[in-house]
C-alpha cells in the first residue's frame, strides 16, 4: 500500500520535472500572505515571473470582488505589444513599479485605495508557446478602514429593578472594530456581559438601582484608530413616587386631625362659656341640633382658625352630634 503509493508520488514527480524545465516555464510569484494598506494611501501587489520573455509576452492584472468567482474578474490593466493598458475604473490610480515589465517585475500600484478596492488580484504573465503552468499569481487585499464614529443608543425599562440595553453601532471599520462599554466617573471600569455582532455591540444591565445611573462611553477600536460616543443612563426609582405620595397623604391626614381637634376644643369652650352665661342646660342644648344658625356659629368659630370649606364644618357637626353618647 505505501510502496504503491510512494511509486505514484515518484511517477508523479518525475513527470513534473520532465515538463518544468527552467527558462520555458512562466513561473508567477506572489506573497503568500494577504496584502493591507490604509484607506488612501498606495498599495504595492508585488508580483514577480521567472520566464524568458518571448515576442508574445503579455502581462494582465484584474480584480474580483470578495466573495466572487475568479472567473468574474476584470481587467485593471494590461501590457501587450510593448505597450501598457490601464482599464477600467481602477485606470488612473494603477501603474506599474516597473515599466515596461519584461525583467520579471510586473508589481502593481494602486494610489488612493478606496475601500471598494478590498478583494484578490490576479497577476497573470503569457507567454506563448511557454504554457507549461498557468501563470497566475492570487493575491487577497485588504484596504483598512478606521472605525466610523458610533453611535449610541439605549432602550428598555429604566427604572429600579428593570433592565435596559445599551447600543453602540460603527458603521465602517476594517478589520471589524472591537467594542468596549465602560461607565464614567470616580471609577472607571470596563462592563461585562456584552452581547457583540458585526457592526454593533449591545450592553445589558438587569436589575438596575439608582447607583446605575451614570454616563455610559462606548469605544469602538481596530488597529487603524479609534472613535467613541457616551450616552447619559438616568434610572428612576417608581418607589420614592409612592413614598411621595404616602407622605402627603399623612401630612393631609394630620392637618385635617388638628384641625378637627382645634375646632372641637374650640367648640367645647364656647359651650361651657354659653353654659355659664345662660346657665341653659344639656336638654336645651340637644334641641338646638342640627340648627342652622348653630352650624354657622360653629364655622365662625372655626374660619378664625383656619378653614372656610363646608367639609370640615359638617364633619365637625358630625363629632358634635356623637358628644352626647361619648360622655
Ligand atoms: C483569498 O481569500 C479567499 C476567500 O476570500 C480564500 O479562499 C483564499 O484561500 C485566499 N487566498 C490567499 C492566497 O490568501
Ligand atoms: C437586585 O438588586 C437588589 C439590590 O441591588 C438585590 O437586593 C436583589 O437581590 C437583586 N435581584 C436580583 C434578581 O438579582
Amino acid at each position: 500500500m505505501v510502496g504503491l503509493l510512494g511509486s505514484v508520488l515518484f511517477g508523479a514527480l518525475l513527470g513534473f520535472v520532465s515538463i518544468h524545465v527552467p527558462g520555458l516555464a512562466v513561473e508567477v510569484k506572489v506573497p503568500a500572505e494577504p496584502l493591507s494598506t490604509p484607506v488612501g494611501k498606495t498599495a504595492e501587489l508585488t508580483c514577480s515571473y521567472s520566464t524568458l520573455v518571448g515576442d508574445n509576452f503579455a502581462l494582465e492584472w484584474s480584480f474580483v470582488q470578495p466573495g466572487k468567482p475568479i472567473s468574474a474578474s476584470h481587467p485593471i490593466l494590461y501590457f501587450t505589444n510593448g505597450h501598457l493598458y490601464p482599464v477600467g475604473s481602477m485606470a488612473n490610480r494603477a501603474s506599474l513599479l516597473q515599466n515596461p515589465p519584461t525583467r520579471g517585475v510586473a508589481t502593481l500600484k494602486l494610489s488612493d485605495v478606496h475601500p471598494s478596492d478590498t478583494g484578490t488580484y490576479l497577476c497573470q504573465v503569457n507567454n506563448p508557446p511557454d504554457f507549461y503552468t498557468n501563470g497566475l499569481g492570487l493575491i487577497n487585499f485588504t484596504v483598512l478602514v478606521p472605525p466610523s464614529s458610533p453611535l449610541c443608543t439605549q432602550s428598555g425599562q429604566t427604572s429600579v429593578g428593570g433592565s435596559a440595553a445599551l447600543r453602540c453601532s460603527s458603521s465602517k471599520g476594517v478589520p471589524r472594530p472591537a467594542y468596549n462599554w465602560e461607565r464614567l466617573g470616580s471609577s472607571t471600569r470596563s462592563l461585562g456581559s456584552m452581547v457583540q455582532d458585526e457592526v454593533s455591540a449591545q450592553l445589558i444591565l438587569t436589575n438596575l438601582s439608582l447607583t446605575s445611573a451614570g454616563t455610559y462611553r462606548c469605544m469602538v477600536t481596530n488597529q487603524l484608530g479609534s472613535a467613541a460616543c457616551e450616552l447619559n443612563l438616568s434610572v428612576t426609582d417608581p418607589s420614592k413616587g409612592r413614598v411621595a405620595g404616602a407622605m402627603i397623604g399623612v401630612l393631609l391626614g394630620m392637618l385635617f386631625l388638628s384641625v378637627a381637634a382645634f375646632c372641637l376644643i374650640r367648640l367645647q369652650e364656647r359651650r361651657k362659656s354659653s353654659k355659664e352665661t345662660y346657665g341653659g342646660s344639656d336638654l336645651r342644648e340637644d334641641a338646638f341640633a342640627p340648627g342652622i344658625s348653630q352650624q354657622t356659629s360653629v364655622r365662625t368659630d372655626c374660619s378664625n382658625g383656619l378653614l372656610k370649606s363646608a367639609p370640615f364644618t359638617s364633619t365637625v357637626k358630625t363629632t358634635r352630634s356623637k358628644r352626647p353618647m361619648v360622655i
